[in-house]
């Protein structure tokens, strides 16, 4: 008999409304992301500025709401200067973070240029590494205001009359971190953290700005960072940042595809030690996470050019197989079912780095296994989460205790008229019926059920077979929805979409 487990999908068991920018990404200045990747003139594909258009194509599938730029760790040496202002006169300079050699062809209005043909918005971070408040505050002046100012007639003068408007900002990046330009410490963070939202917010009072919290709970620092910074800029930002990266060195894919239960416990950590401190503090105000880091990163050892110097060498290019799109999966249902709390997210990166598109320098693009989960969160996942009352058969992995083989949510978009359910079957060998209860949505009708699995798990695409794993249409003959009770059977090792009318509400 097929193992059961059991859904109850109820239009009143209201989580939160989804911020489409769970959905974002991440651009940074770091191996063939930008260089190679959205950007390469002279390519075949290339538009007039050299914007690559079959890339810009599998972005604006993707349809991402949000991208950061332009780091990560580049961004705590980087001079926002060298990358404005006419092409032939940027310096090309020796970029320390991944010791390579930046040559500035893309700056920030680039970057605004290329994230409105791909239909994002761009979330900009300021170095607080080897800069602070004065470089800050000139880039809101560039970026944002309007005119008559030096550095908002600077902009101008660069041809860009509108000001970008850029709303979203990041403080700097994993200033915890000790490979981070100009480390600091979490009392340093803390005070120049707020002292650079307050003056951002002086020139621009519409911004809304994210500090960083640890780069990851595996730090020493760990939640006593959080703590600290926290209390010394607590009234000036609004968000704070979480990274978390999982890999399968070990090669125990059961504990691997448990790991969204750490980035659970990692997103209700971070959002108690965020209360801690509102209530310290007597706030009336929330914090919101932004998870602005996250994905399956496989590449081990030193994350910098062996050999230095090099202009655009490629770094960190996953390939990625279907146990890390299920990983994938996994934390975007986690994310889904934080949607009270986090309300950006942004997976690293986009293009080429540790990310769900590749292409070849003058060749060809293709999607990595992950784009898939991506996609089909991106698209479907927006609406409001409904507390998922989930009942499934568990296991027990090294780390984790009672894993259930299925992770699932559910999404209403009312609008829409639709529901959709995305579950993953973590287990490796058997199918799993999945009971769902729509009832309280009258009567609904299936659209499709989107399936991504292969027989092998270490099954990836690549430039040479770059369909090997792809979603399929299950065939939803036998999907019938009987009283509001449907069964949908998730084949072993599986990301699964199921999309549903709503015809009437019951
Ligand atoms: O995304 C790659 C790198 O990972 C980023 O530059 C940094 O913030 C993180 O450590």
């Amino acid at each position: 008999m097929a193992l059961k487990a059991s859904l109850i999908v109820d239009k009143d068991f209201v989580l939160a409304e989804v911020d489409k920018r769970i959905y974002g990404s991440f651009i940074e200045h770091l191996g063939r992301a930008v260089y190679g990747g959205i950007y390469e003139p002279g390519h075949t594909a290339a538009d007039e500025n050299g914007y690559r258009l079959d890339v810009l194509d599998a972005v604006r599938r993707l349809n991402v709401p949000i991208i950061r730029y332009p780091g990560g760790n580049f961004v705590s040496g980087y001079n926002w200067e060298d990358g404005v202002g006419p092409r032939e006169e940027r310096k090309q300079k020796l970029e320390l973070a991944w010791w390579t050699t930046e040559t500035n062809q893309m700056g920030t209005n680039e970057f605004a240029d290329w994230a409105r043909l791909a239909g994002s918005e761009v979330m900009m971070a300021v170095n607080l590494g080897t800069r602070g408040v004065d470089a800050a505050r000139n880039l809101v002046e560039y970026c944002n205001h309007p005119g008559s100012s030096y550095w908002s007639d600077l902009r101008i003068a660069h041809g860009y009359q509108q000001p970008h408007g850029f709303k979203t900002w990041c403080l700097g990046n994993e200033m915890d971190g000790p490979w981070q330009i100009g480390a600091k410490t979490a009392v340093e963070y803390g005070r120049l953290a707020n002292e650079t939202a307050k003056v951002m917010k002086w020139v621009d009072p519409n911004l809304e700005l994210v500090a960083c919290g640890s780069s990851g709970s595996s730090m020493d620092t760990f939640a006593e960072w959080e703590a600290t910074t926290l209390d010394l800029c607590y009234d000036n930002v609004d968000l704070l940042s979480l990274h978390m990266y999982y890999n399968n060195h070990e090669g125990d894919t059961p504990n691997f595809l448990a790991r969204s239960l750490d980035l659970d416990r990692f997103i209700g950590s971070v959002a108690s030690i965020c209360d801690y401190i509102q209530a310290k503090k007597k706030s009336k105000k929330k914090l919101h996470l932004s998870m602005d880091e996250w994905n399956v990163w496989k590449t081990q050892g030193s994350s910098r050019a062996e050999q230095r110097w090099q202009v655009a060498p490629p770094e960190f290019e996953d390939v990625y197989n279907l146990e890390d799109a299920l990983v994938v999966g996994c934390c975007l249902i986690t994310l889904m079912k934080h949607a009270d709390r986090v309300k950006i997210a942004c997976l690293a990166q986009l293009v080429n780095v540790i990310a769900p598109i590749s292409t070849e320098n003058g060749g060809p693009l293709w999607l990595q296994t992950t784009y898939y989960p991506y996609l089909h969160a991106s698209l479907y996942g927006r609406g409001t989460v409904l507390h998922p009352i989930l009942h499934s058969p568990k296991y027990d992995s090294k780390d984790f205790s009672d894993v259930p083989y299925v992770e699932a949510v559910a999404v209403y978009n009312e609008e829409a008229g639709e529901v959709t359910v995305f579950a993953v079957n973590r287990h490796l060998t058997e199918a799993l019926e999945l009971q769902t209860d729509l009832r309280s949505f009258g009567s609904v009708q299936v659209i499709e059920h989107h399936v991504l699995t292969h027989d092998d798990l270490r099954a990836c695409n690549t430039k040479e077979a770059p369909n090997t794993v792809k979603p399929h249409l299950q065939s939803t003959e036998e999907l019938q929805v009987d009283g509001g009770r449907l069964e949908i059977r998730l084949p072993k090792a599986s990301w699964n979409v199921i999309r549903l009318k709503v015809k009437t509400i019951g």
